[in-house]
């Protein structure tokens, strides 16, 4: 028997309705087993997401399943009881592609979409390994490709272990993707598995690929999935074993426009008040102007001579040399350094001032406490916290600049080994949601910043993806404020992303709550088991037209499992993520309660150990 002939063999059942792309299928009475052998191989009947098609005349359709059930169950529903002996199975598929078979060349030809449609009673076959193979082959050939080599293989074909499922990265990140599935359930793995094979991937023969990749991680999992290919950046490490666990960052403050500066200083409770946040803006101008060498320092005193220019005390004068056109066209918002002392003085000596006999002296206790308190108070905490130190250390000159910065995630990092470590693993654990917020955003807009002024020919060599784990918590439907900066940041690269050559690949295991504006403008979709009825059903909102149908298949799925469908999949399948060894594994979480609680207890020297690094 030849590839695609009509075999009756694989008949498994026929059509009774046909109702735009979703057909419903009465299996035959002999199908008793969900089982059917064919030529030594098992092949299982109505497996959700299996494939399934329907010869029609030299033409070829080809489906999904999305339901199964038994024809009195629907009955019932409409109220007439149907007697066990006429009972049927009934199937639900769902038409995706049709195809023509070239014999000669033992080639299938794809045609994408359904252009021919199946009549009732027409009959409905399984698949054989082989047609698989050659329909998958068929579609994931249909991408172009531009010599290089943009199909990378992170999974099997459910129900054809050995037909790797290939993902073309060109769109999967190019349009964003997301990676969706309860928890537990492989994201993380999925993720994982995606990125080595980037690793390990050849775009020419002769290539390997260097990709740049940023992985926001809260839960410091995926240092150890790459070992030497990855940099892990540790923003702040309770346990002190820093040369153990990961590379310091400078991630400093002055990379910060001045709205996440604000939210991180202005308490959550007093965001509202516009004169307070005009009190920050006003001084990061300053500041900022001041390192730009535009206008003088502030005062380090009360008592001062004021100005006599008739202007507030703390506008920016131009320094001798500057024109004042340098000071009206100043962004405060360009990731430009300023010193934090120097943000301190504007507010406390030219801000919180008034002239008294034409001097600089400070505003009453009332007056300083209502508006200024609060705001150098928080600075003084933050600037305390051991654990932002590496956002909080004072500007220097000889300092960390922009394109250290920038180098840190995008620049070349070769190890003393010779290993390229290409992947950069941003590791936030640990860090208080207050200050996640504003370092997300931070990081999310200075790469977007970078893509921006890339000239043209720079952007072709350097697409940077932004992996972002828990993305919820960064992109929530109903929004946090301490997140609301990252929020604005990753919802622009979701937007315009794509025209400058940064993807996004969000992470969650609950899409309902992932910002929808952020989440529809994915074009892959990679969603694992979702046993929660509300997810799916958003996840369903959101998948292309006629292909909602495959969610029903979301609560059945098996650990690793997925369906992986939109711009980067050749067709949409029900695949299995590929199987990584422990040491490629991002960290797993889940305590092992048995076998801690047959071991000894912690002494109290341990806990005293424990005590002291919770409270040094
Ligand atoms: N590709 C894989 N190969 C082998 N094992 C895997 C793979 N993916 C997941 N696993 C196993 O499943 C466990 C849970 O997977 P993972 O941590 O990826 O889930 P998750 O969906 O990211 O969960 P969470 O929502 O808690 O982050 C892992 O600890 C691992 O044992
Ligand atoms: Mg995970």
């Amino acid at each position: 028997m030849n590839t695609y002939d009509l075999n009756n063999d694989l008949r498994i059942g026929h059509i009774v309705e046909v109702s735009g792309t979703t057909i419903r299928v009465e299996l035959s009475g002999e199908v008793n087993e969900l089982t059917r052998t064919h030529a030594g191989r098992v092949y299982r009947i109505g497996q959700m997401g299996s494939v399934v098609k329907i010869h029609f005349g030299r033409q070829l359709i080809f489906g999904f399943v999305t339901l199964l059930r038994m024809r009195s169950e629907e009955l019932l529903e409409g109220g007439t009881p149907i007697p066990p002996d006429a009972d049927q199975r009934v199937m639900e598929v769902e038409l995706f592609a049709g195809g023509v078979w070239n014999a000669a060349e033992d080639e299938l030809n794809i045609i994408r979409g359904v252009a021919t449609y199946p009549l009732p009673r027409q009959g409905v076959y399984l698949l054989t390994k082989d047609e698989l193979l050659h329909l998958y082959g068929a579609a994931e050939r249909q991408f172009d490709d531009d010599g290089h080599d943009s199909l990378v293989p992170f999974a099997h074909y459910s129900g054809a272990d050995s037909v790797p499922c290939k993902a073309n990265i060109d769109k999967m990140f190019g349009m964003h993707c997301a990676v969706l599935g309860s928890t537990g359930t492989g994201k993380s793995g999925a993720v994982a598995a995606l990125l080595h094979s980037i690793l390990e991937h050849h775009a020419k023969p002769e290539e390997t690929c260097h990709p740049r990749i940023v992985v926001i991680d809260p839960h410091g999992e995926y240092g150890r999935a790459f070992k030497q290919r990855a940099v892990v950046y540790r923003a702040y490490d309770p346990l002190g074993t820093e040369a153990t666990t990961g590379t310091a960052i400078d991630l400093p403050y002055w990379l910060m426009s001045a709205d996440e500066f604000r939210t991180l200083v202005i308490a959550k409770t007093e965001r509202e008040a516009t004169s307070q946040n005009n009190i920050v803006y006003k001084a990061i101008t300053y500041a900022r102007m001041v390192a730009a060498e535009l206008v003088d320092p502030s005062p380090t005193a009360h008592g001062e001579p004021a100005p006599t220019d008739g202007l507030e005390p703390d506008v920016p004068r131009p320094r001798v040399g500057v024109t004042p056109d340098k000071l009206t066209e100043f962004d405060h918002d360009k990731p430009r350094p300023f010193s934090l002392d120097e943000f301190r003085n504007h507010i406390v000596y030219l801000q919180a001032a008034r002239v008294q006999g034409g001097r600089l002296q400070t505003v009453t206790a009332t007056d300083f406490a209502k508006s200024f308190k609060s705001i150098l108070d928080k600075l003084g905490v933050l600037r305390r916290d051991p654990r932002i130190k590496f956002l909080m250390k004072e500007w220097s000159a000889t300092g960390p600049t922009l394109a250290t910065v920038i180098g840190q995630l995008v620049g070349k990092i070769v190890s003393e080994h010779g290993d390229h470590q290409d992947i950069r693993i941003l590791d936030i654990s640990g860090l208080p949601n207050e200050v996640a917020g504003p370092l997300t955003a931070m990081l999310a807009r200075l790469l977007f910043q970078y893509k921006l002024y890339e000239k043209v020919d720079e952007r072709e060599r350097d697409p940077v993806l932004l992996v972002c784990e828990e993305a919820h918590r960064y992109v929530p439907e109903h929004g946090e404020a301490q997140y609301a900066a990252a929020q604005s940041s990753i919802r622009r690269i979701a937007r315009e992303g794509r025209k400058y050559g940064i993807g996004l690949m969000l992470v969650s295991q609950r899409p309902a709550d992932v910002e929808s504006t952020v989440i529809s403008q994915c074009g892959t979709w990679v969603v694992l088991r979702l046993s929660n009825a509300a997810d799916q059903q958003h996840v369903a909102r959101f998948l292309p037209d006629g292909l909602s149908g495959m969610t029903k298949a979301l609560p059945t799925l098996a650990q690793q499992e997925a369906i992986f469908v939109g711009e980067a999949a050749a067709l949409p399948a029900r695949i299995r993520i590929k199987d990584l060894g422990k040491d490629q594994l991002p960290k797993s979480e889940t305590a092992k309660f048995a076998r801690g609680w047959s071991l000894e207890r912690l002494s109290e020297t341990e806990i005293t150990d424990v005590a002291k690094r919770m409270a040094p």
